[in-house]
């Protein structure tokens, strides 16, 4: 990423709409979609202004959510989201999530949303490492990122050149170039399912 997102954060809800709300078809309902409405523990790493977790923790009271950023900007606008609702049942705080601070096998799923392709693999590795240590055996991860669009529609391909230019020149095409099944699968994740959008894919991953 080419700028800091604290200097974007009051404006990322707004990006965040145009790029992943649009149609019937949009990514973050399908996450929504993926999550269950049981006793279960979610976190969400690098939760931004909690684009993904925020719906989910107003619609499925019996999920407990905690979202880690190490951004107070990003933060800052997802905690005013969450004392707007008045949700009791999801916690934000600021931790790196390469030096994640929870008991290990805490956690039921996972949520890891538009960061892999802007980390170093070291760094990427470091993050799924981490998140495997604090999920419990068996448990869920969903990665929501971006693929190349395979088809020559005008939006998806417009859409795509504007990330790719906010992107960082070498990680985000050697992020995609990467084979999947192995960079997870390096890490103790096993993809189950891959849903594919028009520039960007969720997959279902399992703690091996
Ligand atoms: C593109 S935003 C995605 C936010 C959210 N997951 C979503 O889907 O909208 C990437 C977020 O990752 C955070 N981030 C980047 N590196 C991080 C790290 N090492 N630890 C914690 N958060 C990090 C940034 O501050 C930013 O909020």
């Amino acid at each position: 990423m080419k700028f800091s997102y604290n200097s974007v954060a009051l404006v990322f809800d707004i990006i965040d709409k145009i790029f992943f709300r649009l149609g019937k078809n949009n990514p973050r309902k399908a996450i929504y979609n993926l999550i269950p409405n049981s006793n279960i523990n979610i976190l969400d790493v690098c939760t931004g202004t909690g684009s993904n977790v925020i719906k989910i923790a107003k619609d499925k009271p019996n999920v407990k959510i905690t979202g880690i950023d190490n951004s107070q900007g990003m933060l800052s606008v997802g905690l005013k989201k969450i004392s707007k609702y008045k949700l009791n049942n999801i916690n934000f705080l600021l931790q790196d999530a390469v030096d994640m601070q929870f008991e290990n096998k805490f956690f039921d799923y996972a949520v890891i949303s538009l960061i892999l392709h802007e980390m170093d693999k070291n760094t990427a590795y470091k993050t799924l490492q981490n998140t495997h240590n604090v999920l419990k055996d068996n448990g869920k991860v969903i990665i929501f990122e971006f693929i190349y669009p395979e088809n020559n529609k005008f939006f998806p391909n417009l859409a795509f050149k504007l990330i790719k230019k906010v992107e960082d020149d070498n990680l985000f095409p050697e992020f995609l170039s990467y084979d999947k099944e192995k960079y997870f699968m390096d890490n103790g994740f096993k993809i189950e399912k891959a849903h594919k959008f028009q520039y960007t894919v969720i997959y279902e991953l399992v703690k091996l």
